[in-house]
């Protein structure tokens, strides 16, 4: 199994729109967090691709340890 890299140990605000598709990135290696842009390619991780219900500002997870994607559960707070 591919080790998913700690982007970040505080979550990042994000506007999300209603309706909108996001693919939040899961394996840390991005370079435009939180979100997906292919570097995980070549892994056996992959993007959580979601929708927007509402229009929120939302806590996106930035450490990859979270036990309820794409949002931040605290689990940073024990790296
Ligand atoms: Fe991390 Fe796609 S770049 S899941």
């Amino acid at each position: 199994m591919d080790k998913v890299q700690v982007a970040g140990k505080a979550p990042q605000m994000e506007q999300l729109e209603a309706g909108n598709t996001y693919a939040w990135c899961a394996c840390g290696k991005s370079i435009n967090q939180p979100w997906c842009n292919g570097a995980h390619q070549g892994t056996e991780l992959a993007p959580k691709v979601f929708r927007a219900e509402e229009n929120i500002t939302a806590a996106m997870c930035m450490c990859k340890q979270t036990k309820n994607p794409p949002y931040c559960d605290g689990s940073h707070m024990s790296l």
